[in-house]
């Protein structure tokens, strides 16, 4: 299991180091569960130094495909790495949507990640309209074909799927845990199809308004592996309260 908080465009590098101090000074570690915290890039190095050693990882929001150069703005996988990242959400669908990311662009981003020691953790998801034109699975399914084209894999842990239903994220609306499942279960056959039997055991995470009242639930689901926490991650209590729940689940 892998709780991660995506603090999105949220917080001051001060904010951001009250926060992880205020979820460090309540986490106790287990070894059924890990977590981690997502701050935006500017506050990566002061978070990072606030949870080193705690057992907590740390992750990025997103990060360029090339090794380095010119591209004003942007941040390498080097660079992510050189202040102690572990993880990079990679394709989440605010990238998408406002940002223009496409899958075979995030397929260039997940080999970089992964060549230089990165775990990505790559989000798929489908937009409401496309849920009810029944198209949810095969848009989830381009995105993840897409997003892994040509990986290969031979540790689980190296790569993280996170789908997060774009109708759920930041609504308050969740999936059903059924409707979680079915899709999660979706998503487990394309990886065992894609990386072999290595799929049966990469973590696939459920983002979209989880919360402490609804994470047990999800998270018992046989494929749920654990939980991308956008808003509930801002609340140290809240989000700590989600990795208690996944201990449980
Ligand atoms: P919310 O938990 O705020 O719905 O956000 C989910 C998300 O987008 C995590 O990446």
């Amino acid at each position: 299991m892998l709780i991660a908080g995506n603090w999105k465009m949220n917080m001051t590098r001060p904010e951001a180091v009250r926060l992880a101090t205020e979820v460090l000074s309540k986490y106790s570690p287990t070894d059924s569960v890990r977590a981690a915290v997502c701050p935006t890039a500017v506050c990566l190095e002061s978070v990072g130094a606030v949870i080193s050693g705690s057992g907590i990882g740390l992750g990025a929001q997103n990060m360029h495909a090339a090794d380095s150069g010119a591209y004003t703005g942007e941040v390498s996988a080097a660079m992510l790495k050189s202040v102690g990242c572990d993880y990079v959400i990679l394709g989440h669908s605010e990238r998408r949507q406002y940002f223009g990311e496409t899958d075979a662009g995030v397929n260039g981003k997940v080999h970089q990640a992964l060549s230089n020691g990165l775990t990505p953790i790559v989000c798929v998801g489908e937009q409401l309209h496309e849920r009810e034109a029944k198209r949810a699975e095969e848009v989830v399914r381009n995105q993840t074909e897409g997003a892994l084209a040509g990986i290969g894999l031979s540790d689980p842990t190296t790569l993280v799927v996170a789908y997060e239903p774009v109708w759920a994220i930041g609504t308050g609306v969740t999936a059903t845990p059924e409707q979680a499942q079915e899709m999660h279960a979706f998503i487990r056959s394309l990886l065992v199809s894609l990386l072999g039997s290595v799929g049966t055991s990469v973590d696939i995470l459920y983002g979209g308004s989880m919360k402490p009242g609804n994470a047990a639930e999800l998270l018992s689901q046989e494929d749920v592996n654990g939980g991308l926490i956008g808003g509930a991650s801002l609340k140290a209590d809240q989000f700590l309260a989600i990795v208690e729940a996944a201990q449980f689940a």
